[in-house]
């Protein structure tokens, strides 16, 4: 059977009221040490992060560096535990399930991460890294395991030869290409990508994103797509999730976060997106100053000494997620929320 005639790897619907992943109030701390004679103090990497993600569906989650986006994806794909919070996947309650439960739930959210040259083993040839999930978690023969690698290759562009080379012997692109590969072996229902295109050539990262998309087209998977870019995310995302300091400060459907931002960080990262729209990027102040340390995390709002509005209710008081725009009837996931105490003034 050749890759032309393989059926695709469809992944399962679990039930239409219940969410592929569901995550509530998630929160992560990390102990780290201040030095000699300094008490260790808590960094607060996640601070109560919530959201669901449908099967099938692409979620962007977007910030700046240290917001908490790993974090996120550790948790998301079982690698780390959250401090606290509920983290449902498929189904099934991953901080209390148990080491079978976990073993079973593993195969079906995988990652790649941002960068392929250290992510893949350099003793390993493709065909190799390929087999080895299914050799692992399946009871395919060999000839049947030959076959999906090279039905694999062939869905993520990479010719039939390449199954024999070793990583040196690709480019970045190609090697972005054989991670992705390999995550896919085993028909995950979710795939968390880590900054997946930003180690990569600007003229390559389309042609990953388009695969992404490709991708999910063809086997039915979702995916959360992690970038500090708003302008990457724009063509992949089905929705579109905001993080700063370890906190989600708007979450939108795509064509509405970008024809609406309405927190002044999303619009301040639509203005620092060099591959947006400029005249869109110049309606919106670019962002100023780095973002606040977790270890000395600023009073109320987190943004609020960044922000070109704040008023003393800024600094005092941290405000809540909350829905704008009419659509009180619709489900929290399909509407545009904002953690933003000025956004009547702001306009939405
Ligand atoms: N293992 C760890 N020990 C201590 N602190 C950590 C650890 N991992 C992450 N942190 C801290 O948690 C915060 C969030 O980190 P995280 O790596 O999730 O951010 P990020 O959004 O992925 O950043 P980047 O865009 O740079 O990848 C940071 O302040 C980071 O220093
Ligand atoms: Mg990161």
């Amino acid at each position: 059977m050749n890759a032309a005639t393989m059926p695709p790897i469809r992944t399962e619907v679990a039930s239409a009221a219940e969410p592929l992943l569901d995550i509530r109030d998630l929160t992560r701390h990390y102990r780290v040490s201040r030095g000699w004679l300094q008490p260790a103090v808590d960094v607060v990497a996640l601070g109560g992060v919530s959201f669901s993600l449908a099967a099938g569906e692409a979620l962007a989650v977007v910030g700046e560096s240290g917001c908490g986006k790993s974090t996120l994806a550790r948790a998301v794909t079982l690698v780390e535990p959250p401090t606290s919070g509920t983290l449902r996947l498929a189904g099934t309650d991953v901080v209390g399930a148990s080491a079978e439960q976990l073993r079973a739930l593993r195969p079906q959210v995988q990652m790649v991460f941002q960068n392929p040259y250290a992510s893949l083993n350099p003793r390993k040839r493709v065909a190799q890294m390929l087999d080895e999930p299914l050799l692992l978690n399946t009871t395919l023969t060999g000839a049947e395991r030959r076959e999906r690698v090279a039905a694999m290759l062939d869905q993520v562009g990479l010719r039939p030869e390449f199954a024999e080379r070793y990583p040196h012997m690709f480019s970045g692109g190609q090697r972005q290409r054989i991670a992705i590969a390999r995550a896919m072996m085993l028909g995950p229902r979710l795939l968390v990508a880590d900054e997946p295109t930003s180690a990569l050539d600007v003229s390559i990262q389309a042609q990953i994103l388009n695969l992404f998309m490709a991708l999910r087209e063809r086997t039915g998977m979702a995916y959360l797509f992690i970038s500090h870019n708003l302008g990457v995310v724009e063509h992949i995302a089905d929705r579109v999730l905001v993080m700063y300091l370890g906190r989600v400060v708007e979450q939108a459907p795509k064509a509405q976060l970008f024809a609406a931002p309405t927190h002044p960080y999303t619009r301040a990262l639509l203005a620092a997106s060099p591959t947006l729209d400029a005249r869109r990027a110049a309606a919106h102040v670019p962002i100023l100053g780095e973002p606040p340390s977790p270890l000395n995390p600023p009073s109320g709002c987190a943004f609020h000494k960044r922000c070109p509005h704040a008023q003393d209710r800024c600094v005092q008081e941290r405000p809540e997620l909350r829905r704008i725009g009419t659509d009180a009837e619709a489900p929290a996931d399909q509407c545009h929320l904002v953690a933003c105490h000025l956004v009547e003034e702001l306009g939405a």
